[in-house]
Formats: structure tokens, sequence, C-alpha cells
């Protein structure tokens, strides 16, 4: 038989038996000038096996998910023509492409199936940058003080991931991150565009505290990630205008709408917030209190707070609709993390209907109801609803 059926019968056979630790396919000679070497996993995805390649980069790392033949169909064109050598890595022996020599296992167990066994991270701990800036240490380990904040910069990427790649590529080319503070969130994005979904766009972190403008500027020179800089200026100063997604994540009250503002002039395909405290809509509860049928609620402080939270946040999401925007509002990480957890995703949608009556409506509904006289977002759009 010749050595790459052979080679592909035993790794079918190894997978069938349950025998598969790893394979990594080396030695490429193909077209694609960066691409180094592919390592081959088996991983479950939602209860269903799939094989994951990544493929390793001079500068990144992209995992493509196949289902095994699929992958295998793969494999055995690989070793056709692009890779030179690989090695199968069983419970049995270890195998060595093309010499076919059979050695004794560097592993004695096959791994339990990764996405089953804990949850997938979609931010790697031992990347350069999460060191600088102190959430891991040089073993890639996070520290316990940082345990959260990974959390939620995992979470984070996992979905704004998930929503870059729902979109044609290219659509997103310029990202401004509005109040971007340290920068966790900033460079993680960064560095899964580029060097992970290879999905790359410029991002500019918008942030009024110089000193925090300077650190992060001088963390992405180093990294070298040359797309990626930090501008001194508020929010409402900045120019969004070639911009084409808008995140904003716990940038205070109004400084929320004021993004979303921004956002909208921008005509941007999407964009995230994720608000932070809601007086706003709070003081206009307190001065416009009608003592009605609501008071019962909005006696106590803590309800007062979830009821001006939900108010502002459900309102901007209208408004968002009413704005042409398509939006889903979330919880998106546990509040056991962080209690700033709910996030508006707001996505342009060329079909819909722009300042269609009916939202304006709502709007309008929804102010009475409450005793609320205006909302910021809605001031800044000038949307009169009466
Ligand atoms: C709570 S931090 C959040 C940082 C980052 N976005 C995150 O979620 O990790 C809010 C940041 O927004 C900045 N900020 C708030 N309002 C702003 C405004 N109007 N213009 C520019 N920066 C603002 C603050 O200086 C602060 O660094």
């Amino acid at each position: 038989m010749p050595p790459i059926d052979d080679f592909i019968s035993l790794l079918t056979a190894a997978l069938a038996e349950g025998r598969y630790v790893k394979l990594s396919l080396k030695g490429y000679s193909g077209k694609d000038a960066d691409l180094k070497s592919i390592d081959i996993a088996r991983i479950l995805i939602k209860r269903e096996e799939k094989l994951s390649l990544t493929y390793h980069y001079k500068t990144k790392d992209i995992v493509k998910n196949h289902v095994p033949d699929e992958a295998i169909d793969m494999i055995a064109r690989y070793l056709e023509k692009d890779f030179s050598s690989a090695i199968l890595h069983t419970t049995d022996y270890d195998l060595t492409f093309p010499a076919m020599k059979k050695v004794q296992p560097r592993f004695k167990q096959a791994p339990p199936l990764s996405h089953d066994r804990q949850k997938h991270r979609h931010v790697d701990p031992t990347r350069p940058y999460l060191q600088a800036l102190k959430i891991t240490d040089s073993h890639g380990t996070v520290y316990k003080n940082a345990q959260d904040k990974y959390k939620q910069i995992d979470k984070y990427i996992e979905i704004v991931g998930g929503l870059i790649q729902g979109l044609a590529a290219g659509k997103i080319r310029h990202i401004a991150d509005m109040g971007s503070g340290k920068g966790y969130l900033t460079f993680a994005l960064y560095d899964y565009l580029h060097h992970v979904i290879d999905r790359p766009a410029h991002i500019t972190g918008v942030e009024y505290r110089q000193d925090m403008v300077d650190l992060c500027n001088d963390i992405a020179r180093k990294e070298q990630f040359k797309n990626l800089s930090f501008v001194q200026s508020s929010i409402e100063k900045f120019d969004t205008k070639s911009i084409d997604m808008l995140v904003a994540l716990h940038a205070c009250d109004t400084a929320t709408d004021e993004a979303i503002y921004k956002g909208i002039s921008a005509n941007a395909t999407l964009i995230i917030v994720a608000p932070c405290c809601h007086k706003q809509i709070r003081a206009e509860i307190e001065t416009t209190r009608q003592h009605n049928d609501l008071d019962f609620l909005t006696q106590y402080g803590i309800f007062l707070e979830r009821h001006a939270e939900m108010l502002t946040d459900g309102l901007r999401a209208l408004i968002l609709n009413y704005m042409g925007y398509s939006t889903k509002v979330f919880e998106f990480i546990s509040d056991s993390h962080t209690p700033k957890n709910v996030m508006i995703v707001a996505i342009k949608e060329e079909k819909k209907k722009i300042k269609d009556p009916a939202i304006l409506k709502s709007i309008h509904n929804a102010k009475s109801y409450f005793g609320i006289r205006y909302h910021y977002l809605e001031k800044l759009l000038d949307i009169k609803t009466a």
C-alpha cells in the first residue's frame, strides 16, 4: 500500500478505536508563504465530533473545525501535495510519515474531548499582551485577582468574534472603542481579529485619560499591533466618519448615549454597548414621580435602580430600531463576575425601514407610561415623539 493510504487507514482506525491523541503536519512547501504547520485535535462541538485543525502561521494561529470524514480527506490531500512529513500520536504508538516508522507512544492516554472537558477559551492566556496588561504571568497563568477580568474578556471575544464572523469579510475595517480605559477588551479584540480569525481591522481606542492612552499606545507598539492606536479625546469630539463598527463598554451614564449617537451618525454596521450607570433616567423617574400604582416598586432604591436600567436600555434598543438597526439585549457575563453585564448589540439592516412611525409611537407611549420626559439619546438624535 502507498504510504499515504497506509497512513490514512491507520489514522482512521486510531480515531474509530479511541486511540487517537493528535496529529501534526510539518514541512509545508505550498503557496501560503507564512504557513508553518497544522496540528489536529479531536473535539466535541454541541455533542458532535469534529477534527479541529489549527493552522500555525508565522504570527498567528487560525482554527478550522471539520467533520472527521471531510478532515481526513483534507489531510490526505495535504500529505500528497503540501506537507512533506507528519507525526501521528496514538496511545499504542507514534507513527512518522513518510517513513511509516512506529515508535513508543509519547502519550499514554487519549485526551478527553476538549469542548466537553472544559469550556473552550477564545482568548489564549499565553498571549504576551495579557502579560503586559497584568492579566497573566509569564507562564500564561491568569492572576487570581484578574480571573473575573479574564472571563469577561473571553466572553466578550466569543460574542463579538462571532458577530464579526457572521458578517461578510471586509465589512468591518475600522472599529472605534469608546472609553477604552486600560484597553483589555480593545487589545483582545485586535489580537483575535488579526491573529485568530484573520479578519484584520484597524481599531482606535478613544479615551480621555491621557495616562491610559499613553500606556496602551506603549503596549501596542511593543506588541507590534500596527493597526491599533489610542487617542486622547472625549467620545463626543472623536471623528467617527470612517468607522463601521462602534464599541462602548462600561461608559458611564449618558457617555453610552453619546457613543451610540456617534455610531448611528457614522452609519456603523455594528454597534455594541455594555452600559454602566443609568443616572439620567433615574433622575427623570424621581423628578416626575406621579405617586401612582408603580410606587410600590420605585420606593425601594434597588428596584428604582433596576427599573431605571431597564427603561434606559429598553429605550436605547427601541431608538436603535427606529434608526434602522435590529437589536439584541442580553446578559453577556454572569453577574457574579460583574454587575455591569447587560449588552446591547445593534446591527444595521439595509432593508429595515428607517424612522418607522409605529416605533416612534412605541417610544412615545413608553415614555408617557413611565413618566419620562426625555431620553438623552433621543435628544442627541433630535427625535420628536410628540
Ligand atoms: C469603566 S471604564 C471601562 C473601560 C473599558 N471600556 C472596559 O470595559 O474595560 C470607562 C472608561 O471610559 C472613559 N470615559 C468615560 N466617559 C468618557 C467620554 N465621554 N469620553 C472619553 N472617555 C470616556 C473613562 O475615562 C474610563 O477610562
